[in-house]
C-alpha cells in the first residue's frame, strides 16, 4: 500500500468551516470555559483567513502583528491545523490534528512548517503553551526539540469582590510611568517569563493606541499602573476582544511586597472588563508566584487550569529544510 500523501499550506477560506470543526472538537473543554462558542470560532477562522489574503495582508499586519495559519491535508483530506504569532517570539498555538489521521507524523509537520516560518522571519525562537496534563501533545513537543520553560496556573472570576487598601491608588498609565516598568517586572516575573514574553512591555507602554485596537482589531483594553506613597509599585493589563465572552490578564505584574494591593487591584480590572463585555475573567499567575495564586484563592478566584510554556531553540539551516511560507 502507497504511504499517504501529506501536504501543508497556508489557511484558504474554503477551509474555514473544516478547520472550526476540526479546532471546536479539538478544544471543545477550553472553548467551553472560556464561553466561546463553535460560530464565534468559525468567524475567528474566516476572519484569519480573510486577512491572510496578499492586499489585505498588508493593510493589517501592522495592527494585529504577522501571524500565519497552516492546514495540513493526508491524501487530500483536511487533517490539521496550526497557527504561529509574529513578533520577536513567535507563539504556536491551536496545534489540532483530526482524530483518523494521529500518529502520521501530521503534528510534526505542521510544526516543522510554523519553524520555517518563524525563520525566515528572522526569529531564533519559538514558544508554545500547553496543558500541563496533555501528555500526547507534551510527549509530541519534546520529541520535537521544546522544553519547559515556564509553568503557570489560570485562575477564574466572575465577580469583582475585593476592594482597594486604604493607601493604594489606580491610574492610567503615563509616559512618566515609563523608567519604573524595567524594575517592577523584574521583581514580579522570573526571569524567563519575561524572556518569552518581550510584547508585555507594549502592552503598558508604546503599542498600539488603546481606540485604535478597539476600532481595528476589537479589542477592549485596560492598562492601570498603581500607585503607594507617590511610588509606581505595580502595573496590571487586561483584554476582552469582540465575540469572547472571557477577558484576559496576563501576568499581573506587582512584586510580593505590594501583594496586600492585588485583589483589588484585580477587582477594578474586573469591574472595568466586565463593563467591557466580559462575562468572566482569566489571570496568567506564574507558578513562581504562588503568593499571588495564594492571595486570588482567599478573594474568590478560582484555580482552572496549569499550563506549561514551552520554547524551542531553531537551529541553524531550517531554512534548507523545506520551502517555508511568509
Ligand atoms: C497532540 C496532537 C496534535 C498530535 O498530533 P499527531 O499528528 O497525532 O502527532 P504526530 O503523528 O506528528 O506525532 C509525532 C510524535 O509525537 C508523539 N505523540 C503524538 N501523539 C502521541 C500520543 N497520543 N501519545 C504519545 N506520544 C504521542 C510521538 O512521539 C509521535 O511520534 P511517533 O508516532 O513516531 O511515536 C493530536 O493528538 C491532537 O490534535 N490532540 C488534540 C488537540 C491538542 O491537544 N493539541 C495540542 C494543544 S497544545
Amino acid at each position: 500500500m502507497d504511504s499517504p500523501t501529506l501536504t501543508v499550506r497556508l489557511l484558504r477560506l474554503a477551509d474555514a468551516e473544516q478547520v472550526a470543526m476540526l479546532l471546536n472538537d479539538a478544544f471543545a473543554d477550553e472553548f467551553a470555559a472560556a464561553g466561546r462558542p463553535p460560530m464565534a470560532v468559525l468567524r475567528g477562522v474566516r476572519q484569519d483567513a480573510w486577512a491572510l489574503r496578499a492586499p489585505f495582508r498588508r493593510v493589517i499586519a501592522p495592527l494585529t502583528g504577522d501571524f500565519a495559519v497552516f492546514v495540513a491535508s493526508v491524501d487530500g483530506q483536511l487533517a490539521g491545523t496550526t497557527t504561529i504569532s509574529g513578533g520577536p517570539v513567535p507563539v504556536i498555538s491551536s496545534v489540532a490534528v483530526a482524530p483518523p489521521y494521529r500518529r502520521l507524523g501530521v503534528a510534526r509537520a505542521l510544526l516543522a512548517q510554523a519553524e520555517r516560518y518563524a525563520a525566515l522571519h528572522g526569529r531564533d525562537i519559538v514558544t508554545l503553551d500547553v496543558l500541563a496534563h496533555n501528555v500526547p501533545a507534551i510527549t509530541l513537543y519534546e520529541r520535537e526539540g521544546y522544553h519547559v520553560a515556564h509553568p503557570y496556573t489560570v485562575l477564574e472570576t466572575v465577580t469583582a469582590a475585593a476592594g482597594m487598601p486604604a493607601g493604594w491608588r489606580l491610574s492610567r498609565v503615563r509616559d512618566r510611568d515609563a523608567p519604573a516598568f524595567g524594575a517592577v517586572a523584574r521583581l514580579s516575573l522570573p526571569a524567563e517569563a519575561l524572556a518569552l514574553v518581550p510584547s508585555l512591555r507594549d502592552r503598558y507602554l508604546g503599542g498600539p493606541p488603546v481606540w485604535v485596537e478597539r476600532l481595528m482589531a476589537g479589542v477592549a483594553t485596560y492598562r492601570r499602573v498603581l500607585q503607594h506613597d507617590g511610588s509606581v509599585r505595580g502595573y496590571v493589563s487586561g483584554r476582552i476582544s469582540r465575540g469572547q465572552q472571557q477577558a484576559r490578564i496576563t501576568y499581573p505584574l506587582l512584586p510580593p511586597d505590594a501583594g496586600v494591593a492585588l485583589p483589588g487591584t484585580l477587582g477594578d480590572a474586573v469591574r472595568w472588563l466586565t463593563a467591557a463585555g466580559a462575562a468572566c475573567v482569566r489571570v496568567d499567575v506564574s507558578a513562581q508566584r504562588p503568593d499571588q495564586v495564594g492571595a486570588l484563592e482567599a478573594a474568590g478566584w478560582q484555580v482552572r487550569w496549569h499550563f506549561l510554556q514551552m520554547r524551542k531553540v531553531l537551529r541553524r539551516g531550517i531554512l534548507v529544510a523545506g520551502r517555508g511560507e511568509r
